[in-house]
């Protein structure tokens, strides 16, 4: 989602409709973008067992999808099932209110291109391989589906209220970089994490960031960076933990936030739940960068 970008975006608008949807025209990857796809799918896939939570997991193993850039209709044909969400293929990143509005009707928006064999460690806006690798697995769990739905929703809602800036944290910390606690350790669920070579192991095992139970307000009252790994990621202990925390009406949220300086992404507070107080030593580069606007 979210925020307006100072280049141009990248992606071809002139043959959209009114919902910003295009036809995913798979005819037209060529073999070589196919085998770019197949190496950036080997590399995270063979990650996944050591880092992602066991939601992501299960359902990456049935979907089958490293075999080439996959047909959106054949997903579809699982997900609807499944959880009731579709995709639908876009031209990539897309206007905030149009992003909330194919949420809120459990449609999940997927950029149909994909990055050039330069960007296989880093791109700048999220590709087809972020947007499915790391998004469509996810919305297999029905939890989370439904979390995602009242997110749209309630992205429509804080449009209206001049809120985006605090809702778009909740989606960063928790959709594009959530980490979980499970029996063996902490577990990402994060779309932004789940997509990037180098981010998905230093999550987990750097002791450079901050680890910090997940908390509503603070969240959203907390900046993000999107051209370096996180300083700060929250756990959650469970999907039903984030979609009843963010079950309430947020207009009594919003407004005490409007009064208030949020807090750098690298804070810690005093009252946090700390499972892991960061080093605070110098951080790389992302390797793989999440943009704002990651509708993704
Ligand atoms: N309950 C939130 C509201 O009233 C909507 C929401 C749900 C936002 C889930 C994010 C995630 O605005
Ligand atoms: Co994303």
């Amino acid at each position: 989602m979210t925020g307006q970008t100072e280049h141009a975006l990248r992606g071809d608008y002139s043959r959209m409709r009114p919902d910003y949807t295009v036809d995913q025209d798979w005819d037209a990857y060529t073999s070589a973008q196919h085998d770019l796809w197949r190496r950036l799918y080997a590399r995270q896939a063979a990650l996944v067992p050591d880092y992602a939570c066991e939601e992501f997991r299960a359902t990456l193993a049935t979907l089958d999808y490293g075999a080439g850039i996959p047909r959106f209709d054949a997903i579809n044909a699982m997900l609807h099932p499944a959880t009731r969400w579709q995709l639908v293929a876009v031209p990539g990143l897309v206007p905030d209110l149009v992003f909330f509005e194919h949420l809120a009707n459990r449609r999940f928006p997927v950029t149909v291109w994909l990055r050039d064999p330069e960007e296989f460690d880093y791109i700048v806006e999220p590709d087809i391989f972020h947007d499915f690798f790391g998004h469509v697995p996810m919305l297999f769990n029905p939890v989370f589906a439904d979390y995602m739905q009242a997110y749209g929703r309630g992205g429509i809602k804080a449009h209206a209220l001049g809120a985006i800036e605090m809702l778009a944290r909740l989606y960063w910390y928790t959709v594009e970089f959530g980490l979980i606690e499970t029996r063996a350790g902490l577990r990402t669920y994060g779309a932004g994490i789940l997509s990037s070579g180098g981010e998905i192991r230093h999550c987990i095992e750097s002791p450079r960031p901050n680890r910090i139970g997940f908390d509503l307000l603070r969240v959203m009252r907390t900046r993000y960076k999107i051209d370096t790994y996180q300083e700060t990621y929250f756990v959650i202990r469970d999907f039903d933990e984030l979609f009843a925390a963010t079950e309430p009406d947020f207009a009594p949220y919003y407004r005490e936030l409007h009064a208030l300086e949020p807090w750098t992404a690298a804070t810690v507070l005093e009252g946090d739940r700390v499972y892991h107080r960061g080093s605070g030593a110098a951080r790389p580069p992302a390797r793989e960068a999440s943009n704002p606007r990651a509708s993704t």
